[in-house]
């Protein structure tokens, strides 16, 4: 099978596409045809060595969490998708492999995917969960509350601001200006371009979900009394040290998680998608091939939603 791959830490061109055997089937797991996975920050950051302390010395690293397939053998023993089902869900993040033309997966993190959307496209949606569990179980958004989504055109984000209009909230969304229309097709009610407009010029609200990661202080600084901020990803030392202290503020502390999705939360996402709340939104459609041009590009920044890459054709 074809699969993405890097040989040592660096930029962009240290990944290569090449072939490699099928992978092994452990008791319990299903085999999947990958169709479609995405390309998230947090590879771009393993790939360029910054993770290096959390993971293991061993080459060639593959890359890609998420994806998008059908199932070609179910696992043993195990209830779960049958041959033939389209599914999604995702590889162990720490050890990565996504990208690549099969996977085996435990049923644990594996769901049915949405009846309609074509599996490539679908690859562009599982960090969905990581949306409902920042709005749902850790800001605990509520309908009418003022929300504010930094990164709203990003993969997150774009996602988010979709989930938190869903969620009948008063949804204003930071992101580059070429990408303002976006942000505001996709359900918000107020948008700015973050180069312009900083958070002095924001005013007040009761949720933050932040997929940038800087000026955390500043924007805790706009929550209104009882308000949550939810950060998924941290810029800096300074902004990391921030997040830990701000556990001094109590139940205004900024939260933090690392997404850990399960099937149920797929099968929710999946009900999502299939109720029209949230629709996949691709910012291109990369081959295999191209794999380091999708690392490229999301690095030079001004994503609308998701860097898919495409590995086989339904
Ligand atoms: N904790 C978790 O479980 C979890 C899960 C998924 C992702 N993450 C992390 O969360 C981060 C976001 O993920 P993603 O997939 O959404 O990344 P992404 O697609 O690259 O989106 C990030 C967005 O943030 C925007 N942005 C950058 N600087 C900004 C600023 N100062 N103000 C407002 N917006 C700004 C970017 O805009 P430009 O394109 O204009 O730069 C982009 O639209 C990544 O670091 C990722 O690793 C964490």
């Amino acid at each position: 099978m074809r699969v993405a791959q890097f040989d040592r830490y660096g930029p962009p061109e240290v990944l290569y596409a090449t072939t490699a055997p099928l992978p092994v089937v452990r008791p319990g797991e299903a085999l999947v045809r990958v169709h479609g996975a995405s390309v998230n920050g947090g590879e771009l950051t393993m790939r360029a060595g910054k993770l290096r302390f959390l993971l293991n010395r061993r080459f060639p690293k593959r890359i890609g969490i998420d994806f998008a397939g059908e199932v070609v053998t179910a696992a043993e023993g195990v209830a779960g998708p049958k041959v033939g089902d389209h599914v999604w869900g995702m590889v162990n993040k720490w050890r990565g492999g996504a990208i690549a033309e099969y996977v085996a997966v435990a049923p644990r993190t594996l769901s049915r995917s949405p009846k309609g959307v074509d599996l490539v496209e679908a690859a562009s949606l599982p960090v969905g969960t990581t949306a409902i569990t920042a709005l749902r179980d850790h800001a605990h958004l509520k309908r009418g509350e003022r929300l504010l989504v930094r990164g709203a055109a990003g993969g997150v984000g774009s996602i988010a601001v979709q989930l938190g209009h869903w969620m009948g909230a008063h949804v204003t969304g930071l992101a580059a200006a070429g990408n303002l229309d976006l942000v505001r097709d996709l359900g918000a009610d107020e948008v700015f371009d973050y180069r312009t407009t900083g958070p002095a010029d924001l005013g007040e609200f009761d949720v933050i979900l932040d997929s940038a990661g800087t000026d955390l202080r500043a924007y805790r600084r706009l929550l209104a009394p009882g308000g949550r901020m939810v950060a998924i990803t941290v810029s800096s030392p300074a902004d990391a040290a921030y997040l830990l202290a701000s556990a001094v503020f109590g139940s205004r502390r900024i939260r933090f998680f690392a997404g850990n999705p399960t099937n149920a939360l797929f099968a929710e996402l999946t009900g999502y998608v299939e109720s029209g709340a949230i629709r996949p939104v691709v910012d291109t459609v990369h081959e295999l091939g191209d794999i380091a041009e999708a690392h490229r590009a999301l690095e030079r920044g001004g994503v609308r939603g998701k860097h898919v890459i495409r590995l086989a054709n339904a």
